[in-house]
């Protein structure tokens, strides 16, 4: 007896032949979209790990291990000096795998920051800014965004982080936000958006910074503010208390260290606030130029010291001088003799390990 195999009804297999094409249509579409998305918002999600978590679902080419992982986490600084070449062009690798994400965002000619000014508040992010701006190759966001530090902004998605720059031709394009320098969040949130970034930061006598931080405080709340005793020491009123608010900034080692396990040295410019008051800033502003590969512009007749002022201020093409508003270089409220000295012992340890960590010394005393 012959078995005669079962027979399927066309209509069954022109239903599943529908099928087929129908999903291989539909992948492919994806596929093809997600390749070259850009500020469609609506596919990118605000937090690092969802955005990975969605853009490798959407686009194979991203790389969701890449942006999560601290490269230099449990190293000590000693082993991070020693092996930056070898760790750097790892990194190099991985951030080619990585950055699908921002070329695509480049590539739709968005106009998205690629320089973030980090901190440190007080140090003279605003004369930096000040500075920069008379550069024909950049743009800068007219205000502090405060766009990975803040939940609400961040939860807005880039779209609304492109809207804070205007200028898209200029070739470096850049906000200045100082609380993301101590924000833990911040730097694996810029990693995961663009790991190619450049990234500044103003480092200045740590002590000062912190007088003219309280000095500020004073004068926005009217007084109120509590004092810098009340602020800085524990209950015997001598020893410093290392998590006061008013100080953290002022702990360069400690969030520099943390930066670190996000993005390579060579991609952080450091440059001497004090430096930037003292003397003409173009011995800082030559420097950061090259940095950011910017064409040469600055040089020492771009800066003059205003008597009126007390500072260096740009000079602009039609010679006048653009110095700062009356709220940056302020008197500093008089403090006691005997809390600086216990702020620059306390520093001093941190200090050490920032020159280190730095590879320069920048003589704070
Ligand atoms: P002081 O309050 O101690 O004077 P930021 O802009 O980050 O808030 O920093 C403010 C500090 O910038 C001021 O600190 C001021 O000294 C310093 N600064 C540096 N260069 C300056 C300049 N050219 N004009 C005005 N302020 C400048």
């Amino acid at each position: 007896m012959s078995t005669q195999a079962p027979q399927i009804p066309v209509k069954h297999m022109l239903c599943f032949l529908l099928t087929v094409f129908v999903c291989s249509f539909v992948f492919a579409y994806q596929y093809i979209e997600n390749s070259n998305y850009c500020l469609s918002t609506s596919y990118i999600m605000p937090y690092p790990e969802s955005t990975a978590k969605v853009q490798s679902s959407l686009n194979p080419r991203f790389d969701t291990s890449i942006s999560r992982s601290p490269i230099y986490t449990n190293l000590s600084h000693e082993h991070y000096n020693k092996s930056d070449d070898a760790v750097t062009s790892k990194m190099n690798n991985r951030i080619e795998k990585s950055n699908s994400f921002w070329k695509a965002a480049e590539f739709r000619g968005c106009c998205l920051p690629n320089t973030i000014i980090i901190g440190a508040k007080k140090a003279g992010t605003r004369a930096l800014i000040n500075f920069l701006k008379i550069h024909p190759e950049v743009a800068i966001a007219p205000n502090e965004v405060h766009f990975f530090d803040r939940e609400e902004n961040y939860s807005r998605g880039l779209k609304w982080y492109a809207k804070k720059i205007e200028s898209q031709d200029a070739k470096v394009l850049i906000e200045k936000s100082p609380y993301y320098f101590i924000d833990y969040n911040t730097p694996e949130r810029v990693q995961a958006y663009n790991s190619s970034i450049k990234l500044i930061l103003l480092a200045r006598n740590p002590v000062k910074r912190v007088l003219s931080d309280q000095t500020q405080l004073f004068h926005n709340s009217g007084g109120t503010t509590p004092t810098l005793e009340e602020k800085l020491f524990t209950y015997d009123n001598t020893t410093v208390d290392k998590t006061a608010k008013v100080l953290q900034p002022s702990l360069y080692v400690k969030y520099l260290t943390h930066w670190l396990q996000w993005f390579p040295k060579s991609q952080i410019h450091i440059v001497d606030g004090d430096k930037l008051v003292r003397e003409n800033p173009f011995y800082e502003m030559k420097p950061l130029e090259k940095f950011l590969q910017l064409s040469s512009f600055f040089n020492l007749d771009k800066f003059q010291f205003s008597s009126t002022k007390g500072f260096f201020c740009p000079v602009l093409s039609n010679n006048d001088l653009k110095c700062l508003g009356s709220t940056k270089g302020t008197k500093h409220l008089r403090f006691y003799n005997s809390t600086i000295y216990k702020l620059t012992e306390f520093f001093q340890p941190y200090n050490e390990q920032f020159y280190t960590l730095v590879g320069k010394d920048f003589g704070w005393t």
